[in-house]
């Protein structure tokens, strides 16, 4: 019904907004960035994509994670690429610049949607990304316009995942590709060590196993092309994160340093990001990449 749908999709978007948002106190994410930039001796209009790197890759692995998902996905440059749940834009602006493509973003979070605009700008990508605040089950994009849908980590946040793989059917050219590098539940199925990144509530996490994950895609008409389970990297790569958050200084943000995901997720973020390494290494979380290709017709 589409007015439940309304109420439903409110309620997310609501609910995504204050877990992305939460550290706010008084002054948007954008200004708090801005002010940290300047504090550690940039021009917050003129950043590199090297400066910008701790405040734009909010999933595991960071750059080299979506180096190797282009990869996986074959990527040659000028595809007109939509990042689904692009948060501050970081894979977007690497595909535009490394990979040459044309970025559309979409986030239900209007923080990161603002802040993403403004990274581009100041890292000089604006002509090639762009970034709409929207509900990835309905992106305001005409139907066919799209040659490759990109998502990491972001079904994980979403409770509607056949109307937004529905959505994709809708904006892929035929033939076209999704790449999609996503954080599952494991065989352990003992409740998650809370927080984590992408929530602070077991009834916000929408872990599902991979193959729901592979159900839902086959049933959205997606086939699948290749897939590679990449936990023990990711599980690597956060432990290696957390030992250095775990150093004197690690977990608040020095006064002079680049700014870090502490400015985004608040003096929570370090206990979440150790609640994630424990869950990966429990088994209750593994992470996946994997490519599938639209039907031709
Ligand atoms: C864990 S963050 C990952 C951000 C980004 N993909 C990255 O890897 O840096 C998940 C993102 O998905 C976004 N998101 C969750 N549900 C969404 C929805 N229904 N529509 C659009 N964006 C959504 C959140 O706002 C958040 O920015």
């Amino acid at each position: 019904m589409p007015t439940a749908y309304a109420d439903d999709t409110c309620d997310h978007g609501r609910q995504l907004n204050e877990h992305y948002d939460a550290a706010t106190a008084g002054q948007t994410l954008l200004a708090r960035l801005r002010e940290a930039f300047l504090a550690a001796g940039r021009d917050p209009e003129r950043l590199s994509r090297d400066d910008v790197a701790g405040i734009d890759q909010l999933h595991l692995g960071g750059r080299s994670a979506s180096r190797a998902l282009a990869a996986l996905g074959e990527l040659h440059g000028g595809e007109r690429v939509l990042d689904i749940g692009c948060g501050t834009g970081g894979a977007s602006r690497l595909l535009a610049a490394e990979y040459g493509c044309e970025v559309a973003g979409v986030d239900i979070t209007s923080a990161f949607v603002e802040v993403a605009n403004w990274l581009s700008a100041a890292t000089g990508l604006a002509e090639r990304t762009r970034f709409l605040c929207a509900d990835a089950a309905g992106v305001p994009l005409s139907a066919g316009s799209i040659d490759v849908v990109w998502c990491q980590h972001a079904l994980v946040n979403m409770p509607h995942v056949p109307r937004v793989l529905a959505e994709w059917q809708r904006l892929l050219v035929p033939g076209g590709c999704v790449l999609l590098h996503e954080l599952v539940a494991g065989d352990n199925r003992e409740p998650l060590a809370l927080p984590v990144p992408w929530a602070r509530t077991q009834a916000t996490s929408h872990l599902r196993c991979r193959e729901q994950l592979e159900r839902a895609m086959a049933l959205a008409g997606f086939e699948p092309l290749e897939m590679e389970d990449v936990t023990d990297a990711a599980l690597a790569w956060r432990q290696e994160h957390s030992r250095r958050e775990s150093q004197p200084d690690g977990t608040t943000q020095h006064p002079t340093a680049l700014p870090g995901p502490a400015l985004i997720f608040g003096n929570e973020f370090s206990r979440m990001g150790r609640n994630l390494r424990d869950n990966l290494a429990a088994g209750k979380v593994r992470v996946l990449a994997g490519s599938w290709q639209r039907g031709k017709r």
